[in-house]
């Protein structure tokens, strides 16, 4: 038994009005065809994309995923065509479904994002056919769901084919199904489409298969199956997320001082006693340690944060890693790559790329440390600038440990400053420091005594 499931994307989302592609736009910071993907448990072997419309890039965005280890199964495209309706895009997917020997499919919509594991779960490990319904009070365009006596599925209406007492019905079609491939692919095979769409509707091909082989209608938390139509449905989907994730990490032993600003991804994993302040993003693949408090404002993307950091407000980082007991900011940039390890200090508006920065290394204030390497306890003053690019490539600056660099230096890389060296402020470096050597390079001081005072009234005497 295999299970497989179908994501539907093909759709155009006309109503999105955007350039880019409807299951690439984010909830959380996440696209929401990620969330999907990442709803699939250990128990569904592969899965299926229908694509058509911005196919090349959700291939791209997947293809990305994947690279980041981020995808549960193996997952492969099928391009539907000019999508002509869902029961279609199914059918589109019948040829690689056939490959994959599929014996159970679970249908998602790729524009569903909140659905959960839980439930995709139980979807896939169901021996008869299922069909996810919600009870709505106001159930709008979504297709009517009737069900016999038994509660197993009678009939599925669509909205524009229902008649006024059918759409009086307030129980609907989350368009969320687990089928056994063998019953719908004959089917798929002969579905009209002779409705008020004039396409072709896999609820038909789901009330046909109910005329054989009895099938389960589940109910299920509408949130769960709220779809992404529009740009109102997406800020919808991200309050409610929002809402959902910041709870369960309340649960968890985490604080928020104004969950209703802050944002934490799906992808997030939070130690208690984290402090979270207010407008703080943790967008991507995250990890914060006990204890750490990261302050009003921060935006922090697909980082590694121990116990006891201490991230002050407004600070940006993406690709790092920050050790135990680190102090950031307020205003630090941590670019890709950085690494800092314990009790590091990084100050306001210091910059970091590809940087290396050692056991309790100090880079306090107004500094770029970009393609370099700064030894334990080292002590980088205000005003450092590596001088990593000379207009076509990128060169290291290497920098033992114990060294002081006074403030306002320059080290015009690849250069190495020895352990233990002393480098006198204003210094612009261009060659390498041996261990415990002092540098300096500095135009000797011009003193002129009482010369201010007379260019002053020189001045003065010519505005008359
Ligand atoms: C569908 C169901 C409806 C249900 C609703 C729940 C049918 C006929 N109707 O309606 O009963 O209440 O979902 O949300 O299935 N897609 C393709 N190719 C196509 C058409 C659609 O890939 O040719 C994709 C879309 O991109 C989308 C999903 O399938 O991700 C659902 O399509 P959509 O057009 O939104 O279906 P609804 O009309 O909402
Ligand atoms: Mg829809």
């Amino acid at each position: 038994m295999s299970n497989v499931a179908v994501v539907l994307a093909a759709g155009l989302g006309k109503r999105m009005k955007s350039s880019v592609p409807k299951v690439l736009h984010p909830v959380l910071g996440d696209p929401v065809l990620l969330w999907v993907l990442l709803t699939l448990p250990p128990t569904v072997s592969s899965a299926v994309v229908v694509l058509h419309h911005g196919k090349d890039q959700v291939e791209l965005a997947l293809a990305s995923w994947a690279k980041q280890g981020l995808l549960p199964c193996p997952i492969t495209t099928v391009d539907q065509g000019e999508p002509l309706g869902t029961g279609h895009a199914v059918q589109a997917a019948a040829h690689e479904l056939d490959r994959l020997e599929a014996t159970n499919i679970v249908i998602l919509s790729g524009d569903v994002p909140l659905l959960t594991s839980t439930t995709v779960a139980r979807l896939a490990a169901s021996n008869v056919g299922v069909l996810l319904a919600m009870d709505l009070d106001e159930p709008a365009g979504y297709g009517r769901v009737i069900q016999h006596a038994d509660g197993t599925l009678k009939s599925l209406i669509e909205f524009k084919d229902a008649d006024e007492a059918t759409r009086k019905i307030r129980r609907v079609n989350g368009g969320v199904y687990a089928l056994p491939w063998s019953g719908l692919k004959p089917a798929l095979a002969s579905l009209r489409n002779d409705n008020a769409q004039g396409e072709f509707y896999l609820t038909d091909a789901v009330v046909t298969m109910a005329g054989r082989t009895p099938i389960r209608v589940e109910l299920c938390d509408p949130t769960e199956l709220m779809g992404m139509n529009s740009r109102g449905d997406q800020a919808v989907l991200q309050a409610c997320a929002r809402s959902q994730v910041n709870e369960r990490w309340m649960e968890a032993g985490v604080t928020f001082l104004d969950p209703e600003s802050t944002v934490v991804g799906p992808r997030a994993e939070l130690a208690k006693d984290v402090i979270l302040e207010p407008n703080v993003r943790l967008e991507g693949r995250i990890k914060v340690g006990e204890g750490t408090r990261i302050g009003q404002g921060c935006v922090i993307a697909d980082c590694t944060i121990d116990e006891g950091v201490e991230f002050k407000p407004y600070c940006v980082a993406r690709e790092s890693r920050i050790g135990k007991g680190a102090k950031l900011g307020p205003f630090a940039h941590l670019r890709e790559g950085s690494v800092l390890e314990n009790n590091v200090h990084v100050g306001n508006f210091v910059e970091t790329k590809k940087a290396i920065l050692h056991e309790g290394a100090k880079a306090n204030h107004l500094s770029y440390l970009g393609d370099a390497e700064i030894g334990a306890r080292t002590n980088i003053g205000a005003g450092f600038i590596s001088c990593n690019y000379d207009g076509f490539h990128k060169f290291k600056t290497t920098i033992g440990q114990d060294v002081f660099v006074g403030s306002d230096c320059q080290m015009v890389a690849p250069v190495t400053l020895g352990d233990g060296a002393i480098i006198g402020a204003g210094s612009t470096i261009t060659e390498d420091v041996p261990a415990n050597a002092l540098a300096l390079t500095r135009a000797p001081l011009i003193l002129k005594e009482g010369a201010a005072e007379r260019l002053r009234q020189k001045q003065r005497a010519k505005q008359g």
